[in-house]
């Protein structure tokens, strides 16, 4: 298990420039011939190692020599006294259909399909397999012409012929110098959904959408939403595309969500296949955003790529963060907001707190799958978002234009990005680019004091340590701020130190001044989730209602109104009431926006149990998850009248995903799930789901019957199990919702659900639904107290680690984060972790994680 570093970054000792590929598929003996044109890098002597696993190497050439000094071991291909410049061709055969990783060549469902982020490439042949080596690539396909019609890889089509064996091939060209992890092959029997697109310098290009025989209905949103994509990179950040062909392929096998590939974007057909009776609102969403975060990366990823992997946030903050300015501008910018904040809070925030905690440019890494995480991603998109704040919209443009004629065509740092953004701005990013560097979550305190004739609020910072950094220092943080008094008056600063609504907080504490007021002054702290940290303030319920009333921001309203449920359940915890005064500031608070559907149903949407855990310590499984629902239901036989009066304000026509109909059905499923709660509203409920005619609703239905628990549940279940029985993606939220339903008897119920035909521990979308809805949602069921819920997903890792150890190891996560927890739990969960780690032939990622975890000492013990 060997730990690498980023400080010990080395330029390669060659350089690949061109490769040449020619590819015979076959089931368990794929041939890969490869011609590499290779140079040494400097003056050096030393041998040329090339990266490779899972090969069968037949022939081994230079400049047509036959070689016979090399050395081959189980990860490398060694070759002693090469010469300054040659041509390498090997022969290697490897089998893709036992290949259940899914990582490299792999072939499932007759589809023949590679996956080569991070370091999948190796696996398909010997190669330099690092992001920093660039080549151009020519690439000849050959399969059997009745059963794999459709044979693909990057860049352009430029040949194509038959062969007398029945066989057929098909030449690719990309011209564009791209490191391996870009490479793809594909090859199928699909059909195909085609259209072109005019760029703003009016060059055709030709757009093809493979999807599983008679999924063609399906198709069409995603094309429409890839046109889009095109379009808004050209308008908001002057992008073009820079090929003649742009290809999507949709396949049931994927570990991830989609791939950038050059050219051929591959996808998981969850983020593909979308129509009104198949796919949820959600799903439209996700599709149009999957499709836009991929096309972007052929800007930032693949024209300007990461020099090595532990920058690869300087790809992925960034087109999380350009796939989220775009969600945005295609639907609505708050609730687009409020469910990236969700994500931070939920799982960004966890991953601080526990062993894995890494800064969004790692240091050390054992398994590169292991650092695709929602620091890198989410965070790193968050980063991304504080300097377009900081810069301005111009000023963020002005450095994306300087950061592209600096570094197109190149592999770059996450530092050669901040140099580029400096350049157009007088601002410290110095001091700003800590960011990358240092790990954990910020605590921002703000504390009140009057003195004399004025108010005197003080802002500070402090990070907590973390399991890999135990010294922080302060960063550089504009944080969204404002001042109210309980009528809503805004009052500004004697000194102006807030200047646009932004406090620029960049040392340990600020202390603002105000003119005293008859009433207290209320701090109204973090605008827009400015900056991905904790707010640390004692705020009252009146003065958070007086928020959610009075302040301008819509985050900040909507936030208010999270604390404030918080609060109440705490008051659960502590076996505590909830005052009459604060149901009925509730009521005509939620009353006052009963028509702003958007705001309206983000505020009725209570904190999740994952939510609540991040301002907790210590938690008490059962204690939080008992107060948790006492509110919910007190929540809903209180407001009931009113739930059902908006319920009935709703009435939309035929389906259809546009925005406004969107906020209006997502806000009736909201109201809904509240009232699915009370027995007497099951018929309400079974109504829903049978005058439903899209999948929103009836999946809206469904889990509204859930909070009902049994009745009418299970019988509704049992209809959409049966009516969606034969198609699997439909079939993945109908495992989910049994996985995540609170019941005795989950875990013979989890077994008994892995017997059904569609279920297969080789789809990693089949076990996300299943296991990971359970690992991850399953509050009671997955902690129960005799430790039963950790046991069962242990179990299932040891058998899923030994054919797919990247989706092992990310469902491996909720039991990595036992130091929330009460030492009961924490000494079931460590159990657990402590059996997996004593498996035999443990994959390198889950052994990173587990390891990690149980050699951290908490400091919240
Ligand atoms: N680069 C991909 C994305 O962000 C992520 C990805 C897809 C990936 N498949 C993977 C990462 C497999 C690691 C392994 O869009
Ligand atoms: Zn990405």
């Amino acid at each position: 298990m060997q730990v690498k570093r980023r400080a010990d970054y080395q330029p390669p000792a060659f350089f690949i420039t061109n490769v040449e590929l020619t590819v015979h598929l076959h089931p368990h003996s794929t041939r890969v011939q490869s011609t590499l044109h290779i140079k040494r890098n400097g003056t050096h002597q030393h041998d040329l190692v090339l990266d490779g696993e899972q090969l069968n190497l037949v022939e081994i050439t230079i400049d047509n020599q036959t070689v016979d000094h090399h050395k081959v071991t189980d990860t490398a291909l060694i070759i002693p006294s090469v010469g300054d410049e040659f041509i390498l061709s090997t022969v290697c055969t490897i089998a893709p259909d036992s290949n259940k990783a899914l990582e490299g060549l792999y072939l499932s469902n007759g589809v023949y399909c590679t996956q080569c982020e991070a370091e999948g490439f190796r696996r398909i042949t010997y190669f330099l397999d690092r992001p920093d080596v660039l080549a151009t690539y020519q690439v000849t396909v050959h399969g059997d012409k009745k059963v794999l019609p459709t044979l693909l890889s990057n860049g352009n089509p430029v040949d194509k012929g038959d062969n007398d064996d029945g066989t057929h091939w098909v030449k690719w060209h990309d011209p564009h110098p791209k490191p391996s992890y870009l490479f793809a092959l594909v090859a199928g029997d699909f059909d195909l959904l085609t259209d072109t697109y005019t760029t703003m310098n009016g060059k055709q290009v030709a757009l093809e959408l493979y999807v599983d025989k008679g999924k063609l209905d399906r198709g069409q949103f995603a094309l429409d939403s890839l046109k889009r994509a095109m379009k808004w990179d050209e308008q908001v950040y002057g992008l073009e595309y820079d090929l003649e062909i742009y290809m999507v392929v949709a396949v049931d096998f994927f570990n991830m969500g989609a791939m950038e590939n050059k050219g051929l974007n591959v996808f998981n057909s969850k983020f593909v296949l979308a129509n009104p009776a198949t796919a949820t609102d959600e799903d439209f969403f996700n599709v149009e955003s999957v499709i836009a975060h991929e096309y972007f990366h052929n800007w930032t990823g693949n024209r300007v790529t990461c020099r090595d992997w532990f920058q690869l946030s300087l790809k992925e903050g960034l087109t999380v963060f350009r796939d989220q300015q775009f969600s945005a501008d295609m639907t609505s910018e708050l609730s687009n907001r409020i469910k990236h904040v969700r994500v931070i809070r939920e799982h960004q925030f966890a991953e601080d707190a526990s062993a894995m905690s890494h800064p969004i440019r790692p240091d050390e890494v054992i398994e590169m799958n292991n650092f695709y995480t929602v620091t890198v991603y989410d965070k790193g998109a968050e980063v991304i978002r504080m300097l377009h704040t900081l810069l301005g919209k111009d000023g963020f443009r002005a450095g994306m234009d300087e950061y592209f004629k600096r570094h197109d065509g190149q592999a770059v740092t996450c530092d050669d990005f901040v140099s580029a953004m400096q350049s157009v701005t007088d601002l410290n990013l110095t001091h700003f680019s800590k960011w990358y560097s240092q790990s954990g979550t910020p605590e921002i305190s703000v504390t009140r004091k009057r003195e004399g004739d004025k108010t005197l609020i003080t802002v500070s910072q402090r990070t907590p340590a973390t399991a890999d950094q135990q010294e922080k220092e302060d960063l550089f943080i504009p944080l969204g701020f404002s001042c109210i008094d309980a009528t809503g008056q805004q009052y500004q600063d004697r000194a102006g130190k807030v200047t646009n609504g932004i406090l620029l907080l960049d040392q340990q504490q600020i202390t603002l001044t105000y003119d005293q007021q008859e009433s207290e002054l209320i701090p109204v702290v973090l605008a827009n989730f400015s900056a991905p940290v904790r707010i640390k303030q004692s705020l009252d319920s009146t003065e958070l209602l007086a928020i959610f009333l009075h302040a301008n921001d819509d985050f900040n309203r909507w936030d208010a109104l999270q604390q404030l449920y918080d609060w109440c359940i705490s008051q659960y915890e502590a076996n505590q009431q909830v005052d009459e005064t604060i149901w009925e500031g509730l009521k005509s608070a939620l009353s006052s926006e009963k028509t702003n559907f958007e705001l309206l149903s983000e505020c009725l949407i209570i904190p999740s149990f994952e939510t609540l855990c991040q301002s907790r310590t210590n938690i008490n499984v059962e204690t939080l998850n008992a107060a948790r629902e006492q509110f919910v239901r007190e929540f809903a036989e209180r407001f009931e009248p009113e739930l059902l009066a908006i319920y009935q304000s709703i009435s939309l026509a035929d389906y259809h995903y546009d925005q406004q109909d969107v906020i209006a059905r997502r806000c009736k499923n909201v109201v809904l799930a509240h009232l699915g709660r009370l027995q007497q509203n099951s018929e309400l409920v079974q109504q829903h789901y049978t005058q439903s005619d899209n999948m929103t609703d009836t999946l809206g239905a469904l889990k509204a019957a859930q909070q009902g628990h049994s009745d009418p549940f299970n019988a509704l279940m049992d209809s959409f199990g049966e009516r969606w029985k034969s198609d699997p993606l439909v079939l993945d939220k109908w495992f989910s919702l049994h996985a995540t339903t609170e019941r005795e008897d989950i875990l013979s119920h989890l077994t008994m659900l892995q017997a059904h035909p569609q279920f297969s521990i080789e789809n990693p979308n089949r076990v996300r639904a299943l296991i990971g809805s359970f690992a991850f949602y399953n509050t009671s069921g997955f902690h129960a107290l005799d430790g039963s819920g950790y046991e069962y997903l242990t179990d299932y890792l040891i058998n899923l680690d030994s054919s797919n150890p990247q989706v092992a190891a990310r469902l491996v996560t909720p039991l990595t984060q036992w130091q929330r927890f009460n030492k009961h739990h924490q000494h079931k969960m460590k159990t657990q972790l402590a059996r997996l780690l004593e498996q035999e032939g443990l994959s390198n990622d889950v052994y990173e994680k587990v390891s990690k975890s149980l050699a951290y000492e908490s400091s919240a013990e």
